[in-house]
């Protein structure tokens, strides 16, 4: 019987292990502000007094940290022999490939295997994974991430699936800001609102993400989905994977512009749909 770990009980990483607990005969956990470890106990998982003490007892530790930096100091001096590390968060390539050569080092096996969702499709088991590796150890991993994942796409090996990933955010990222940007022209043109959103709603153009921000712009409603700060790191991941692929990427650039303002302006917590106060502001 495998022992599964989960480390990193932040925003969508709670509601994945939450799933996972109620999906595996034994899951131990660990966070570094341990109370939000407690609804993981509730949920009948094991709490880890330290992240070393999660690859002692587990053959298969999932990583949902917020950056690389995090993962350097959860594997620093972790047992790796024997151990398969999922890793989940959104990194650059480069330091996936990093840590891939650390846990190979240890004598361990590493899946890349990010995400595309927020906290509500994680709630919902609705997620949507990449996954790259060594062939045999994503299809070991793979029956392990259906309780949190509707979909699991392989992509090959390490790093495609976070270069995947980073160009999925390409298309799910543009399809936001331009939706905010419609809100604003149609605001500042006079046009009601309510039926810019019906349209927006009920035409070829909607989506599940689009819904869900149409609503939260009508109401202006900044309250966290993605945070503005998070997904500037990912555009910042975009903009150098551009950069180092030779691509072009002027819609990327756009975006890192505007969500750098964003977040200088003290937006980095709200929702990124928060960018509208950038358009808002008066132009110099
Ligand atoms: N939220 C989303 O919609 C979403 C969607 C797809 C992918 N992602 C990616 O998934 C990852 C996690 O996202 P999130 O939204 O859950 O972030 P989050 O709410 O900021 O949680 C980050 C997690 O990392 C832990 N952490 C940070 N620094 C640490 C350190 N030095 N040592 C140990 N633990 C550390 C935090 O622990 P504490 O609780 O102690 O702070 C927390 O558990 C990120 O890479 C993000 O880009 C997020």
């Amino acid at each position: 019987m495998t022992t599964v770990g989960f480390i990193g009980l932040g925003t969508i990483g709670q509601p994945m292990a939450l799933n996972l607990a109620r999906a595996v005969p034994e899951l131990v956990v660990w966070n570094r502000t341990t109370t939000r470890s407690e609804p993981l106990r509730a949920a009948g998982a094991r709490v880890a007094a330290t992240s070393a003490e999660v690859f002692v007892l587990a053959q298969v530790v999932i990583l949902m940290l917020a950056d690389a930096a995090a993962a350097d100091q959860v594997l620093d001096g972790a047992h790796l022999d024997g151990r398969t590390v999922v890793h989940m968060g959104t990194i650059s390539p480069a330091d996936s490939l990093r840590l891939d050569a650390t846990v190979r080092a240890g004598g361990g096996a590493y899946v890349e295997a990010p995400v595309s969702g927020s906290r509500v499709p994680a709630e919902r088991g609705e997620l949507i994974a990449m996954l790259a590796g060594e062939t045999d150890v994503v299809e070991n991993v793979r029956p392990l991430l259906a309780p949190m994942c509707r979909e699991t796409h392989v992509c090959g090996p390490v790093p495609d699936a976070l270069t995947m990933k980073l160009a999925t955010n390409i298309f799910m990222l543009s399809t936001v800001v331009g939706l905010v940007e419609a809100f604003h022209f149609a605001a500042r043109n006079g046009l009601d609102l309510t039926t810019l959103r019906a349209i927006a709603d009920s035409g070829q153009m909607a989506s599940s993400i689009s819904r869900v921000k149409s609503a939260k712009l009508l109401d202006r409603d900044f309250s966290l989905q993605a945070g503005a700060a998070d997904v500037l790191k990912n555009i910042r991941l975009m903009s150098d994977a551009a950069r180092a692929a030779g691509a072009s990427g002027p819609l990327t650039e756009t975006m890192h512009r505007l969500l750098e303002e964003t977040v200088a302006a003290g937006h980095g917590t709200e929702d990124f749909i928060a960018l509208l106060h950038v358009l808002e502001a008066p132009r110099t």
